[in-house]
């Protein structure tokens, strides 16, 4: 029997990320290839036409599990009834803003989506936001949708997880889906902590350690780190744009994990809250290793931590400390 539908909005439909998401979606990228999809789509009023053609080329491409779309400069009419809700929009800096005037006007919008979220979408409905500053874009997105559960608000580390396994595959020159359990530590920004101390290799003889495979501690700590890390910015050089393909993507990766299911033996990188595991505090969103199953992230417990990665598992929390004092002020 046909599945029913499932809503998903896609906040910031018209833009890059946007534009390359939607297809992924329709084609069941996201949430599987028999399961009907009804998009919402909600960008804001200067874009409403350029997200008038996004609606039109997804009637053209005759998209079997499309089932509706929705395209909207109304939040509420995008935000009602929705399942799934993958926040993109947002306010980008631009030369010559202030870090505060950024936050300031990030800070606005998520206050006014999670209210929206909050008194429209369906009951236990899955929030993703991929919007930078994305871990406090949804922290704030939490403390304003209070009945929302903070287990269903989660931001994307997805994309830097995924730049570290594809990293270690072009170093070792291997498939990088024999490449798993990296994680990114804290915030999606330069200060996140792309870390193989857990990470495995499929070989011949059965898993085996990265560190073992790579045999280059230096390059570990030093290179490959700072490469992950940088990646956006060198995507920006490269194509004059930010990434958008890659992220699209990591985002259906991160949903498609959540709903369906982490792998037997594998763990991902979501940003989650923090209930304080691995001494990160309490009450932030900070990218950890997660196992899903059944709609439900676990954070993974037990790592080993050395001192190296403690340092900048913390470095990266105070960060998100000071992010999210940064946002609490845009607010008084
Ligand atoms: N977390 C990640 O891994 C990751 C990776 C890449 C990009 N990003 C971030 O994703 C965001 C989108 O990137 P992009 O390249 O698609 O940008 P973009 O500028 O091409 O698109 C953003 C879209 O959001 C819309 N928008 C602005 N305010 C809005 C609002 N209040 N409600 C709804 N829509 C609104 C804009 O009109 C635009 O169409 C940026 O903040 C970017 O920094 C995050």
């Amino acid at each position: 029997m046909a599945k029913d539908p499932v809503r998903v909005l896609v906040t910031g439909a018209a833009g890059q990320i946007g534009y390359a998401l939607v297809p992924m979606i329709a084609r069941g990228v996201m949430l599987g290839p028999d399961q009907p999809v009804l998009l919402h789509m909600l960008d804001i009023p200067p874009a409403a036409e350029a997200l008038n053609g996004v609606k039109m080329e997804l009637v053209d491409a005759a998209f079997p599990l499309l089932k509706g779309v929705v395209a909207t400069t109304d939040a509420v009419e995008a935000c009602t009834g929705v399942n799934v809700a993958v926040m993109v929009g947002g306010f980008p800096r631009k030369e010559g803003m202030e870090r505060k005037d950024v936050m300031s006007k990030n800070v606005s919008i998520y206050k006014s989506q999670a209210s929206a979220l909050e008194a429209h979408a369906a009951p236990n409905c899955k929030v993703l936001v991929v919007a930078n500053p994305a871990n406090t874009n949804a922290l704030i997105l939490k403390e304003f949708a209070p009945s929302i559960p903070a287990k269903n608000i989660t931001c994307l580390t997805r994309l830097d997880h995924n730049r570290a396994l594809g990293q270690i595959s072009e170093r070792l020159n291997i498939q990088v889906s024999d490449v798993k359990n990296v994680i990114i530590w804290g915030n999606h920004s330069s200060t996140q902590y792309p870390d193989v101390s857990h990470a495995t290799i499929k070989t011949p003889s059965g898993q085996k350690p990265v560190r073992e495979l790579v045999s280059d501690d230096d390059w570990l700590k030093g290179e490959f780190i700072k490469t992950v890390q940088q990646r956006g910015a060198a995507i920006i050089k490269a194509r004059k744009l930010s990434s958008a393909l890659s992220a699209a993507s990591a985002a259906c990766d991160h949903i498609r994990d959540w709903v369906l299911g982490t792998p037997e033996g594998t763990w991902v990188s979501m940003g989650v809250y923090s209930d304080g595991s691995y001494n990160v505090p309490a009450g932030l969103i900070y990218s950890f290793p997660v196992t899903c199953r059944a709609g439900e992230w676990t954070i993974v417990q037990g790592l080993s931590v050395d001192e190296f990665s403690r340092k900048k598992m913390d470095a990266t929390a105070e960060e998100l400390t000071e992010e999210k004092a940064l946002a609490y002020s845009c607010l008084s």
